[in-house]
C-alpha cells in the first residue's frame, strides 16, 4: 500500500467512527412536550448557518430583506434536507437498519443527500428516481452524479405520485430485501416524516438563537414536499408565533399544502387550523415542477451576479419570485417589514445544463461578464 492508500484508509477510520456516533438528542426545552421524541441524532449538518442582509435586485421599497443559509449547511451534504436526515439515518441505525431506501426526481436534492450521507454511515442505498423517459438512459450530470458517485443503487421509475403508487413500489423493495437477510429502512419522499421534523425544530432553536425572533417580523421558505414549511411553522407556533409564517409552493396548489400541513398538526397532536399558522403563497409555479421559464433562469443568474449566492431553479427562486411578487403587489400580506428568507439548498441543480446553455447564449448580451483573452503581458490590455 502507498503512502497515499494508508493516508485514505486512516481518514475514512477516523470519519466513520465520528459519524457512526449516535449522539443523544435532547429537544429545545418548548418542544420537550411532543411525543415520540427521537432518541438520537447524527452529526451531518455543518450548524449555525450564517444570517446576512440580502441586497437582491427589484427589491420592492420599505422591505429589508435578510438570508438564513440552509444552502451551506454543507458542501456536498449541503440544503435543508441534511437536518432532517439527522434523526432518519441516526433511526435507521439505532434499529440496526443496513439500507437505506428513498425517492425523488432525478436530480432530487433529497436523494444525493440521502445517498452520500447513507455512505458516510457505513449504509447501502437505493434511490427511487421518477422520470419521464421509460429509460435507464437519465443522464449523469448534477445531483445525479453524486447519488451515482456514491455508489447508491439507482432505480428509475414513471413520474407517479408517491401515494399510493411509488411508496407500495419501494415497500415491495424492502419487503424482497428483507427476505434477502438485509433490514431496509425507508425514508419518506423529501425526508417530510415525524422524525425528520426534529431537523427544523433544531433549526428553527438554532435561528432562535442567532435572534430571528427579534430581528424578524416575517420568514419565508419554499415548499415542495411542504415539510420543511410545516416544520418552521410549527416551531414558530410553539415559540409564541412571533413571526410569521410564508411558504410558496413549487408543486400543486395551496388547498394541497395547507390539508398536508393540517395532517402534520394532527400528527403532532396541535390543536389548531394550518391557515392559522402559515400562509401558502400560491401562483409561482411557473411552467410547473421542476420546469423553468427563461425568466426564472435569468433571475438566478442576476441574483448571483450581483450578490454572489447561488439559488436553486426547482425551489428557491421560484420562492423569491413569488416573495418579491407579494411584496410589491400585496405588501400587507406580510406582518412587518422585516423578512428572513431561508434559503434551502439545492445548488447541484445548477449543473444539469440548462443554467450552462443560457450562459453561452447571453454570454455577448449585457447580462454576464464577457470572457476575454490576454496572451502576453506584452500585449495590450484586455480591458
Ligand atoms: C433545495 C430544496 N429546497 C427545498 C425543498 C423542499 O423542501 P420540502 O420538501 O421540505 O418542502 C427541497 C426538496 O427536495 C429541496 O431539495
Amino acid at each position: 500500500m502507498n503512502d497515499l492508500n494508508a493516508n485514505t484508509t486512516q481518514d475514512v477510520h477516523i470519519v466513520k467512527n465520528s459519524l457512526t456516533h449516535l449522539h443523544p438528542y435532547k429537544p429545545p426545552k418548548w418542544a420537550s412536550s411532543l411525543k415520540d421524541i427521537p432518541q438520537y441524532f447524527v452529526k451531518l449538518a455543518q450548524r449555525n448557518t450564517p444570517i446576512h442582509r440580502w441586497h437582491i435586485p427589484n427589491l420592492p421599497e420599505g422591505f429589508s430583506l435578510s438570508i438564513k443559509r440552509d444552502d451551506l449547511t454543507g458542501s456536498t451534504l449541503s440544503g435543508n434536507k441534511v437536518r432532517k436526515l439527522e434523526f432518519l439515518l441516526a433511526d435507521a441505525l439505532n434499529k440496526k437498519c443496513d439500507t437505506i431506501l428513498t425517492c425523488g426526481g432525478t436530480q432530487s436534492n433529497h436523494c444525493r443527500a440521502t445517498a452520500l450521507a447513507a455512505k458516510q454511515l457505513g449504509l447501502d442505498c437505493y434511490l427511487f428516481l421518477r422520470s419521464s423517459e421509460k429509460s435507464t438512459d437519465i443522464g449523469c450530470n448534477g445531483n445525479l452524479l453524486l447519488s451515482k458517485m456514491a455508489g447508491s443503487n439507482i432505480i428509475v421509475v414513471p413520474n407517479i405520485r408517491y401515494r399510493p403508487g411509488l411508496k407500495k413500489m419501494i415497500e415491495k423493495m424492502a419487503e424482497n430485501l428483507k427476505q434477502q437477510g438485509s433490514s431496509p429502512y425507508i425514508i419518506e419522499i423529501g425526508a417530510s416524516s415525524y422524525t425528520g421534523m426534529f431537523g427544523y425544530l433544531t433549526a428553527f432553536q438554532e435561528m432562535i438563537e442567532q435572534n430571528v425572533l427579534e430581528d424578524y417580523d416575517d420568514i419565508v421558505v419554499t415548499a415542495g414536499t411542504g415539510g420543511t414549511a410545516a416544520d418552521i411553522a410549527i416551531a414558530n407556533y410553539l415559540t409564541g408565533s412571533k413571526l410569521k409564517c410564508h411558504a410558496v409552493n413549487v408543486a400543486d396548489n395551496a388547498v394541497y399544502y395547507y390539508d398536508i400541513i393540517n395532517k402534520d398538526l394532527r400528527a403532532v397532536g396541535i390543536d389548531v387550523q394550518a391557515e392559522e399558522i402559515i400562509d401558502v403563497i400560491d401562483g409561482y409555479k411557473g411552467k410547473g415542477y421542476a420546469v423553468s421559464t427563461q425568466h426564472e433562469l435569468e433571475n438566478i443568474i442576476e441574483i448571483s451576479r450581483t450578490t454572489g449566492v447561488l439559488v436553486d431553479p426547482v425551489y428557491n427562486i421560484k420562492a423569491i419570485r413569488g416573495m418579491l411578487t407579494e411584496m410589491k403587489n400585496n405588501p400587507g400580506r406580510f406582518k412587518g417589514k422585516r423578512i428572513l428568507y431561508v434559503h434551502t439548498g439545492g445548488v447541484f441543480d445548477l449543473y444539469d445544463g440548462k443554467i450552462a446553455s443560457l450562459m453561452r447564449s447571453l454570454q455577448s448580451t449585457e447580462k454576464t461578464k464577457q470572457v476575454l483573452y490576454w496572451g502576453d503581458i506584452s500585449d495590450p490590455l484586455p480591458c
